[in-house]
């Protein structure tokens, strides 16, 4: 057992409602605060002295600097588990042509699979774990991972036992998603159905089977799938127990009907969602996951994230990380810069990286700093959290603890 402190300042995210908008005075911040740690857990949290006094035998890991603890934050969306780069897309991008024009001309995802079905094992896994060390710095404890850049039976597997492999390894926890049903892959020979039905009937089995994933997701647009295809396959994959999530809204509407007539648990993006899509998601007790990263990498508008949490929503803000859309990839910027178009409260923000982040998640055992969650914790070296949105990304964490070791800095990082 040990004692981290006196930390300035130490936001617990205590007490605060799942869904819905939240006041920046309803957060708990306590001046001069330790947190008391067994193993992986948090057994205590409050005054400094008052912790000392209590836990007399605990051993004291003391901070000698001003610093603001918050849970670790949580990134419930990416696609970083690729090879190759869309610099090229960017470019063309920036000069007039739009995301659907240059996947129409054999850019776009399919450009990114080729290059991912070509890498190695090796490769694929160095480029993922590197980014996972990334992630680590910027304050990400806990990260999910899609798949999604394989699109056939073996390359699927490829990336998904890539995912699993540096999982088992990382300092952090990760959370794998099937995304076979990204697009329909220029070389399959059949239509978007028999596709459809190759992942369900063939591919599926296989996850199951190897234990790779227990979540499905799917990119319903145009360009993609129909949200008749799209309902027809969500259902199946619920059938066979997975947790389903849903690519929604980005250019066009239909997919966040469908995430809420599957019960899906979240659906994301939502750049084009208007008011009545929020309300068909959050009256089907559907997550709203904003991706403040395709927004500024494609130039587009931004979820109407102030909306859902208007409407009583559980918002969570994910970096979508990945080559095409989301390059950015750095959670913190990104929900600093969503924050001041949406109007967002730094309470807002920070319970959609954290607690809101972990039920995208399906988990409830962190995401504050409360007795009995994970001692999963970022420290910046400040005496004012407001600080750390307020530099959009600049202040990066000085401290991270994950199950309760302190891994950064100078921690020994997978
Ligand atoms: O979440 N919208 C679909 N999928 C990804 C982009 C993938 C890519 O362009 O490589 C997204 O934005
Ligand atoms: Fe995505």
């Amino acid at each position: 057992m040990k004692i981290i402190g006196p930390c300035t300042e130490l936001l617990t995210m205590a007490g605060l409602s799942t869904h819905g908008a939240i006041e920046d005075a309803q957060l708990e911040l306590l001046s001069n605060a330790g947190v008391v740690v067994d193993k992986e857990m948090i057994t205590d949290v409050g005054p400094y002295d008052t912790v000392r006094k209590k836990w007399k035998d605990a051993e004291l890991e003391e901070i000698e600097d001003h610093l603001v603890l918050i849970p670790g934050l949580i990134d419930a969306h990416t696609h970083s588990c690729y090879a190759g780069s869309r610099a090229n897309d960017f470019a063309r991008r920036i000069a007039g042509m739009t995301y659907q024009e240059i996947a129409q001309a054999g850019g776009g995802i399919w450009q990114t699979v080729q290059a991912t079905r070509k890498a190695s094992v090796n490769e694929l896994n160095q480029l993922t774990e590197d980014r996972i060390r990334q992630k680590l710095a910027s304050g990400i404890t806990t990260l999910e991972i899609k798949s999604g850049y394989g699109l056939s039976l073996e390359s699927e597997i490829k990336i998904l036992e890539c995912i699993k492999a540096v999982a088992a390894t990382s300092t952090i926890d990760i959370v794998s998603t099937c995304l076979a049903a990204h697009l329909l892959p220029g070389d399959f020979k059949g239509n978007k159905n028999q596709y459809l039905s190759f992942i369900r009937n063939e591919l599926l089995p296989v996850i199951k089977e190897k234990r790779l994933s227990n979540r499905v997701d799917i990119f319903i647009e145009r360009e993609a799938f129909h949200p008749v295809e799209a309902g027809k396959f969500l259902r199946q994959a619920k059938s066979m127990d997975f947790d389903l999530v849903v690519h929604a809204d980005q250019f066009s509407v239909g997919g966040s009907e469908v995430a809420a007539a599957c019960k899906a648990l979240s659906a994301d993006h939502l750049e084009v969602s208007t008011r009545r899509e929020i309300q068909c998601l959050i009256k089907a007790n559907v997550i709203c996951t904003a991706l403040p990263g395709a927004s500024i990498g494609l130039g587009c508008s931004f979820a109407p994230a102030r909306m859902i949490l208007d409407e009583g929503g559980c918002l969570v803000i994910a970096s979508d990380h990945n080559p095409g859309s989301a390059p950015h990839g750095d959670l913190l910027t990104l929900a600093a810069i969503i924050a001041t178009y949406e109007k967002l409260r730094t309470a807002e923000v920070f319970a959609a990286m954290t607690f809101r982040a972990a039920l995208a998640l399906n988990m409830t055992d962190r995401g504050r700093i409360i007795p009995g969650f994970k001692a999963d914790f970022i420290g910046f070296k400040t005496k004012d959290f407001r600080d750390i949105l307020y530099n959009q990304g600049n202040l990066r964490p000085y401290y991270v603890w994950k199950n309760g070791v302190k891994v950064l800095p100078d921690g020994n990082l997978k």
